[in-house]
């Protein structure tokens, strides 16, 4: 292949990376705070990213029940499991049973919301979701 032809597939690469991203919901509105979360820009860009902070408390407080093949009887959980609407139910109204016995006791209001905004940004089919708030 050319050079040139090479350069210009590594730029459609680039382009439909920054694209793919761009698509992302840009904010979220939450219940439990009645705020607008704004996941474009700033430090929540970051927190809400798989690396950031709400990746890091769904691997250390959430996956180590719902992970694959776990013994505790919970179901497997990833960030597609749900779309973003159905994420958000979980964190307003705290429905499921692990909520209620105490397992989410560990992670504060903050790291909860931080959760939030990951969850719901890269959630099923969040590439369809328009911005809320
Ligand atoms: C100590 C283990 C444990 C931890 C930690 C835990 N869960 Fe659970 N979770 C369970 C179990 C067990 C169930 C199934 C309960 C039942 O029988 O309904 C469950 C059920 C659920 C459900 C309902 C099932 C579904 O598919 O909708 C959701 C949602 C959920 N958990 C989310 C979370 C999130 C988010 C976190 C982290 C903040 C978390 N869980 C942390 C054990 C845990």
């Amino acid at each position: 292949m050319p050079r040139s032809a090479l350069m210009f597939a590594v730029f459609l690469l680039a382009v439909s990376f920054a694209l793919q991203a761009e698509a992302r919901p840009k904010n979220r509105y939450d219940e439990t705070t009645k705020t607008c979360r704004i996941l474009e820009s700033g430090p929540l860009e970051w927190d809400s990213r798989p690396w950031g902070e709400g990746g890091k408390v769904f691997r250390e407080a959430c996956k180590v029940c719902h992970s694959r093949g776990n013994g505790q009887g919970a179901p497997f959980l990833w960030v597609e499991s749900k779309t973003p609407a159905a994420w958000n139910r979980v964190f307003a109204q705290r429905y499921p049973k692990c909520a209620q016995n105490g397992s989410w006791d560990k992670i504060t209001l903050d790291q909860q919301l931080k959760l939030n905004d990951y969850l719901y940004r890269f959630g099923l089919n969040s590439e369809d979701v328009n911005d809320s708030c």
